[in-house]
């Protein structure tokens, strides 16, 4: 019989060819289209690199006013969809509402799913981009009992998203430039990452021809495990349950444990061994949310800092190259921005939407693109014979 490579993990096997997306692990470098994550977070915004991760070059001005204009007419979600919330138990976790609810746009947009037509992907794919701050601002707004707020057309991505999550009922919500350009660095660092656990399962899902928007469901529903996406939010809950400085070591003790299955979440990567160089960018990021909303002696910063110290100077982490990762400080951003926890985890899905978006699209266009199908090392009994019951 055919003998496959064993590759538990898929570390040393590339499943596709890719132009978006570049990242040199042992040196921390992450690029998109060639551009260095360090100069979009700087100098761009979310829209250009929406723009970019889609179309392969940042765009000329009239070409990123009309893109943004182009995902503003799909902010709405269909009336209807409002009443599907109503289903859902209050205290359900926003991810679970997430998975159901961007699964469920596959039943209201019809004209396009069509994916050998460019034209309906794009269609597909600014929907997805646009709608997804709604029903993410809404999940949250669901889960507190507050009533959903319409996005706003006239304000950018990360502010419309901020005034649906934060406007509370008989007062104007004003955003705080400060906080929207935070949070659009927040969603820059998160918008594509090549082929990780959440991507892989977007173009698995699609290699088989299946409807976009339930592809980008598959994903939402692997980002959330703890190991990728769900992170931030385990890492603050962590941050949390250590409470306090002098309870560090007994932490650091348990992660390096060989019989204790816990981790130090928000620490450590597949791919980076060096850096992480989101990481960076998120704690300045940080440090900035921290000072505008007067959070900058928020007790859990204390442990967090700490913690780093502590980590970065291990003989364990060291050698292990375990390095805190992105999702270790926005935590605290998020938290500084008024975000609860379980909303951590629907913010990268919101952000990463476009990274899912942009690889279905390169996929579906890639000659080679075959439908993805592992093989395996079957390890079990060889042929035997069926046993009737009364004789086993
Ligand atoms: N704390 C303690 N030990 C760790 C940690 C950690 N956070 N991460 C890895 N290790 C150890 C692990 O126990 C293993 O030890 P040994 O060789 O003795 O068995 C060794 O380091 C290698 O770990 P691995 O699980 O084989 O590495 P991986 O590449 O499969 O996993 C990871 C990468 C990110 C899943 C892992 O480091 C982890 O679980 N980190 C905590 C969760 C986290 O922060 N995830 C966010 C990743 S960044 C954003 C994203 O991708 O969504």
């Amino acid at each position: 019989t055919k003998m496959f490579t064993y590759d538990p993990g898929f570390t040393s096997t590339a499943s596709c060819e890719s132009k978006i997306t570049y990242i040199d692990g042992d040196r921390g470098v992450l690029l998109h289209r060639g551009y260095p994550i360090e100069q979009l977070a700087e100098h761009g915004d979310f829209t250009e690199v929406c723009y970019l991760l889609l179309y392969g070059e940042l765009p000329k001005p009239p070409q990123k006013e009309e893109f943004a204009h182009r995902v503003t007419q799909h902010t709405m979600v269909h009336e209807q969809m409002t009443k599907f919330f109503s289903g859902y138990r209050r205290d359900a976790h926003p991810m679970a509402v997430m998975v159901g609810t961007v699964g469920a746009l596959s039943a209201f947009y019809h004209d396009s799913t069509d994916i050998t037509d460019p034209h309906q992907r794009m269609i597909a794919s600014l929907r997805m981009i646009a709608k997804m701050p709604t029903i993410g601002a809404m999940a949250y707004k669901y889960h507190i009992g507050q009533p959903f707020v319409y996005p706003k057309n006239n304000l950018d991505y990360a502010a419309n998203f901020l005034r649906m999550c934060f406007t509370v009922p008989c007062e104007e919500y004003v955003v705080n430039p400060v906080l929207a350009r935070a949070m659009d660095r927040i969603f820059i660092l998160h918008a594509d990452h090549e082929q990780n656990a959440s991507t892989s399962t977007v173009r698995l899902a699609g290699s088989s021809g299946a409807n976009p928007f339930a592809c980008i469901a598959a994903g939402i529903a692997c980002l959330w495990g703890p190991a990728h996406g769900g992170a931030n939010e385990a890492a603050l809950n962590m941050l949390v349950e250590i409470g306090t400085v002098d309870r560090i070591p007994e932490y650091i003790a348990k992660a390096k444990d060989r019989n204790d299955p816990f981790r130090l979440m928000g620490f450590g990567h597949r791919v980076y061994k060096n850096y992480d160089p989101r990481a960076k960018i998120m704690q300045k990021t940080m440090y900035e949310v921290l000072e505008a909303t007067g959070h900058t002696s928020d007790p859990l910063m204390k442990v967090a800092l700490e913690l780093e110290k502590v980590a970065l100077s291990d003989e364990y982490f060291i050698e292990k190259k375990l390095y805190p990762n992105v999702d270790f400080y926005s935590g605290i951003t998020l938290r500084a921005l008024g975000f609860p926890t379980t909303m951590f985890t629907v913010l990268f899905a919101l952000a990463r939407t476009v990274g899912w978006v942009a690889q279905w699209n390169e996929m579906i266009q890639d000659p080679h693109q075959r439908i993805g199908r592992p093989r395996q090392l079957y390890v079990d009994a060889p042929l035997r014979d069926y046993v009737p019951i009364s004789n086993r």
